[in-house]
């Protein structure tokens, strides 16, 4: 296996969105991406952020955006946040008929283009459509709210997609998301993941930068090959 140094991307759905501006400050030295959880209150039952709250951020910060859709009508949506400069633009394949097309259009608006798969969808019909893609995001719980434990047979989907990535020799991260932690993230990563996004872990800590510092400290060591 070929794994590339890790990414740790911060949620900022456990930040305190009274103080978003200095949440985020308190992770850009140490996080590599700013994990943006968007609900619609329809894909999912819960509702979080929409655009102008991503364009506000993108003003404070030079942090690269990873922005999770958890939405409906993703082809709709999607690109506005690629021309508000989100970096990565994930959508769910559960709520897109086309996702090919829809990551061309992310592409040609500037933006990577992410496929999420949340707990109960498999994996396999999708494996053929990761030359599309830059991110794969894994989720390691059902998607919706922050805070949920971890599931750990969900990394037979990471070991299925990083096989798939290194024979095929696919540029595409691998994300996981949802109850990482200093006691989960270790096997995300020998299960292949090079991405980990973290949101209670992060936050609901003393010094975020450091939990930060931390999560990738232990993701570098059980990376395969490390
Ligand atoms: C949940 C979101 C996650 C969430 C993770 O559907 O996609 O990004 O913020 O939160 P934790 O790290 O607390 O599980
Ligand atoms: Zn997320």
């Amino acid at each position: 296996m070929t794994v590339p140094p890790p990414i740790v991307a911060p949620s900022i759905l456990a930040a305190d969105f009274a103080r978003l501006a200095e949440e985020v400050r308190a992770v850009q030295d140490a996080a590599d991406w700013l994990h943006v959880d968007v609900m619609d209150n329809h894909f999912v039952p819960n509702l979080t952020i929409g655009l102008p709250v991503v364009q506000s951020l993108r003003a404070v910060t030079e942090m690269p955006f990873d922005v999770h859709l958890m939405i409906e009508d993703p082809r709709r949506w999607a690109p506005g946040y690629a021309d508000a400069g989100a970096y990565n633009v994930t959508f769910h394949a559960e709520a897109c008929d086309d996702p090919v097309a829809l990551a061309k259009d992310l592409r040609s608006a500037g933006a990577k283009a992410g496929l999420a798969i949340d707990r109960d969808t498999p994996i396999e019909p999708y494996l053929d459509l990761l030359p599309s893609f830059d991110t794969l995001l894994i989720m390691t719980i059902k998607a919706g709210f922050g805070g949920q434990r971890f599931i750990p047979q969900l990394l037979d989907k990471v070991r299925t997609a990083r096989r798939h990535v290194d024979t095929g020799h696919l540029e595409l991260r691998i994300e996981v998301d949802g109850g990482i932690a200093a006691d989960t993230i270790e096997q995300a990563a020998s299960a292949g993941a090079d991405a980990f996004v973290a949101g209670t872990a992060v936050y609901g800590a003393a010094d975020p930068a450091q939990a930060v510092r931390h999560l990738r400290a232990l993701a570098e060591r059980a990376a395969p090959g490390a």
